[in-house]
């Protein structure tokens, strides 16, 4: 079958999948080391998603009060509910102040202070003096425009250092020869070519599954194609359970409203009126952690505080602010609550509920950023050159519940640890092992699959399938119940692939075979995270469970791992790293998490 594709090779040291702030940033940096480094993203690389992120981006640079990176150490443990692993998060801490500075010298157009430095809200979680209080200002922001900024700057970066980029290439799946990833084959969706990128160390930057769901703050494009060719390639993915909902999505759109608005003074309130969350986070209020704040909404509407007409969603209010602060400080939600809401904030609050934002689980990795599997019963057994970055990836530091402003951080400081350690190993040049017949034709027999399918069902209506199932069986709050009649329903989904029929037979600008393919990506992690949701009987996070209401440390203070062999689920657990990169901070214990 594959041998009716002319295949177009293409030989570099290293190959980076997708363009956004993980993926610029590591290839910006395999390059600046040297290395013949090629970036191969399905959009314009400023129309990544990260483009997208509004708030900020977390460091204790202490710019607006005091500040420690153990401090900030402190909130990501407890914010994850202490399921990240500690020397990852001790690293991504740690190294945050410096990765800011950097981005400020790429260029980024950071708000300011009075006196210039940079200007940094507050967040949800982020307290001073480990976790004691007051809350720490501790997120760096461009305005509420932060992604947007970095994005631009760090692609003229990758250009500066001369990053090659192949730009509306879709990667369909990795080269892997006996375990070892050797690259990738891609379609150039402009002309249909199919190119084989050979490489030494591969990057997955592909960013999450979010658009499994029906509503999500997510662009379009939120696939999760790494982990569907990671999935493929037999690597398990990690925490796919953890799903987090952000608590301002816009009802009935889904368009992010910034945690910085709440960051700037704005507050929730109910049908009553009441500022609801006093009850639920006495002390952190609207800015408790995401999860906290997301089951309150959802608590209220419950409960018949919701407001509108349906009783089913909550309002933020901004119309307290100074006009000009709305002004200089969140100019990006004002308009977008004028064009999707209809709302003028200055005046009116604007509609909001608990909306899919975020994939705290993802292909498991160290804090280099190199791919680990459980092998020999060893977890943290290193794939051999195959890395994820950013969201595709889960390092972990945000465990079971991510903080507001720690995806960026992520992004730049995973990034560039990547590009360290693809630097460090490899020397610019070394000779390729042969091509591999078997990885060709399982990438192409896969496209022809798809690309001959002639089944009744369209790709549309499988995907609304998926998407309506998540939506409502791994939603906000969860049960034993509602999780089996999910893990029934998604696994019967998942054969529906098989039903797909698609209209063009062409391989030039095929919108239809393209999401088809990303369709086939997203399904399998779809069908994890309902399988992983349902083994997992604790609260952990954003995993609200109402038959076992509380954290099981004994048990569960594991991440889940994840299988997925042509529609056969298997699982296991994988130990938290339960220390810490360095003697300068101790292992933080797990406590109570109450905000
Ligand atoms: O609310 C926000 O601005 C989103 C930030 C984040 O997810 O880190």
């Amino acid at each position: 079958m594959a041998a009716s594709y002319q295949i177009i090779d293409h030989v570099y040291d290293a190959v980076v999948v997708g363009a956004g702030g993980s993926g610029l940033r590591a290839a910006m940096g395999i390059a600046e080391a040297g290395l013949k480094t090629a970036c191969i993203t399905k959009v314009f690389p400023t129309r990544s998603h990260t483009v997208a992120a509004q708030g900020g981006i977390a460091a204790s640079l202490g710019n607006m009060g005091p500040d420690h990176w153990t401090w900030h150490m402190y909130d990501t443990v407890k914010g994850s509910d202490w399921l990240g692993d500690q020397d990852a998060i001790e690293y991504l801490c740690r190294e945050a102040p410096a990765a800011v500075y950097e981005l400020e010298h790429f260029g980024v157009p950071f708000s300011r202070t009075e006196a210039g430095r940079i200007y940094q809200r507050p967040f949800g979680g982020m307290m001073q003096n480990m976790g004691a209080g007051p809350p720490a200002q501790r997120t760096c922001a461009a305005a509420d425009r932060t992604g947007h900024a970095m994005l631009h700057a760090l692609y003229q970066q990758s250009l500066k250092y001369s990053t090659d980029f192949y730009i509306e290439y879709f990667a369909i799946d990795l080269i892997m020869v006996d375990g070892e990833c050797r690259g990738v084959i891609a379609i150039n969706m402009d002309d249909g070519s199919i190119h084989r990128f050979r490489s030494h160390k591969t990057v997955l930057a592909t960013g999450g599954y979010g658009r499994c769901y029906f509503s999500a703050t997510s662009a379009h494009t939120s696939t999760g194609d790494g982990g569907g060719m990671a999935i493929r390639a037999g690597i398990p993915m990690q925490d796919m359970e953890f799903v987090q909902f952000h608590p301002t999505g816009i009802y009935g759109v889904g368009v992010l409203i910034t945690e910085g608005a709440r960051g700037e003074g704005g507050y929730l309130t109910n049908s009553q009126g009441e500022r609801f969350m006093e009850r639920y986070a006495p002390s952190a209020k609207d800015l408790a952690s995401r999860d906290v704040v997301s089951r309150s909404m959802a608590m209220e509407i419950r409960e018949g505080r919701g407001v509108g007409k349906d009783g089913d969603h909550i309002f933020l209010n901004l119309n307290h602010i100074d006009p000009a602060v709305l002004h200089e400080r969140l100019p990006g939600i004002s308009e977008t609550a004028k064009v999707f809401a209809a709302v003028d904030v200055t005046r009116e609050p604007i509609p909001v509920v608990p909306t899919v934002h975020y994939n705290m689980g993802g292909i498991p990795t160290n804090y280099h950023g190199e791919v680990v599997t459980l092998k020999d019963g060893n977890p943290d057994t290193v794939v051999s050159g195959l890395f994820a970055v950013g969201e595709a990836a889960c390092v972990s530091v945000h465990g079971a519940n991510r903080l507001g402003s720690n995806s960026l951080i992520d992004l730049v400081v995973f990034g560039r640890a990547t590009a360290h350690r693809i630097g460090a190993t490899l020397k610019a040049g070394t000779p390729h092992q042969p091509a591999s017949k078997a990885a060709d034709d399982f990438a192409l027999g896969r496209l022809d699959g798809f690309r001959n399918a002639s089944g009744p069902a369209s790709t549309a209506e499988v995907r609304l399938a998926m998407q309506k199932t998540m939506q409502s069986n791994a939603a906000v709050f969860r049960t034993t119940e509602i999780l089996e009649e999910g893990v029934g329903k998604i696994d019967a989904v998942s054969t529906r692939m098989a039903e797909i029929g698609i209209q063009d037979r062409s391989l030039v600008f095929n919108t239809d075979l393209i999401e088809t393919l990303e369709l086939d990506n997203m399904m399998p992690q779809a069908v994890l995270t309902m399988h992983m949701a349902h083994a997992r009987h604790e609260s952990r996070g954003a995993h609200m469970h109402e038959d076992f209401p509380n954290r099981d440390d004994a048990n569960f203070m594991k991440h889940s791992l994840g299988w997925n062999r042509d529609g056969k689920v298997e699982l296991a657990q994988r130990p938290v790293h339960e220390y810490t990169l360095t003697d300068e901070i101790e292992y933080i214990k797990p406590k109570a998490r109450v905000y």
